[in-house]
């Protein structure tokens, strides 16, 4: 019986995957035959991280919202495995918490450079590679700053909106190239991201998992089976839409705890 959840044959390329989400989708696709290509900030953060999924891999340097990094990341990709089938948007940083009238315009750009136009960069040139084999999907990652308000975390909150937005325009645009464009938007997720909001007293992990039906921050290999789903066959007429994996944090709605947990 065929495995419509086996990559093997097809190429997948990940920004930010060298940590968090991004790695744990790394893992997840190599472990299902893929050959991945591992995108990020520093070419050592990158290949090293490729080195370890092993020899059929690949690791790329650079900055998403650079267009000629996009460009020479997507080139690497395609020169090391001839094709380009699945692309994870994962690349981001966290928002600083910084009161609104304190913000700076460049932090607002920064922000806004990273999560939305490096989505569009990169989703614009991998597609180009797509429409030659009429076939590919591209994840986009938003969050649930993408669907709700996340106050102080303005430029998060509206790129991770825009990521929404983006998602549902590029998905009508190529439907008919073959291409399938979805997001995900995760809740908590235990990552060096969250981790370091949680050290620098931003977060409070008991909060957040009062807060969360499921009563859990939740593990990056989550997110990566719902990346898994997407890029299958499986998900043949899901396009344009956004997967939530956050234990239930969205819909709650209650003013009391959503979970009870143990101190
Ligand atoms: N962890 C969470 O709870 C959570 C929740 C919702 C959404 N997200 C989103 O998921 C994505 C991954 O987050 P994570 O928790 O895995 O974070 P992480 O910090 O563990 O990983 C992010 C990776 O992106 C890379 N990166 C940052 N800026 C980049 C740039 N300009 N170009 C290329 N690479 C860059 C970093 O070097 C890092 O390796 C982000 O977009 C984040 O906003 C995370």
């Amino acid at each position: 019986m065929r495995d419509d959840t086996d990559f093997h044959g097809q190429a997948v390329l990940i920004t930010g995957g060298a940590s968090g989400i991004g790695w744990a989708a790394a893992r997840a696709f190599a472990q299902r035959g893929a050959r991945v290509a591992i995108a990020d900030l520093t070419e050592e953060a990158a290949t090293s991280r490729a080195s370890e999924l092993g020899p059929t891999h690949r690791g790329v340097g650079g900055d998403v919202s650079d267009e000629a990094a996009v460009d020479r990341m997507i080139h690497a990709t395609v020169e090391a495995f001839g094709r380009l089938d699945v692309l994870i948007n994962c690349a981001g940083l966290p928002d600083t918490f910084t009161p609104t009238i304190e913000q700076t315009g460049a932090h607002w750009q920064r922000l806004i450079d990273v999560h939305l136009t490096g989505t569009f960069l990169m989703a614009k040139r991998a597609a180009v590679e797509m429409m030659r084999h009429h076939h590919g999907v591209i994840l986009n990652i938003s969050s649930i700053a993408g669907t709700h308000a996340l106050p102080r975390r303005n430029a998060y909150t509206a790129a991770k909106h825009g990521v929404i937005g983006l998602t549902k325009a590029l998905a009508c645009d190529w439907a008919q190239d073959g291409i399938r464009v979805n997001a995900v938007a995760p809740g908590y997720i235990l990552t060096p991201f969250i981790e370091g909001l949680i050290a620098q007293g931003k977060l409070d992990p008991k909060v957040i998992r009062r807060r969360t039906p499921l009563g859990e921050l939740l593990p990056p290999e989550e997110v990566a089976n719902a990346m898994i789903f997407l890029a299958s066959p499986l998900a043949r007429t899901v396009t344009g839409t956004v997967v939530t994996v956050d234990g239930g944090y969205t819909a709650f709605g209650s003013p009391n705890d959503a979970a009870i947990i143990e101190d």
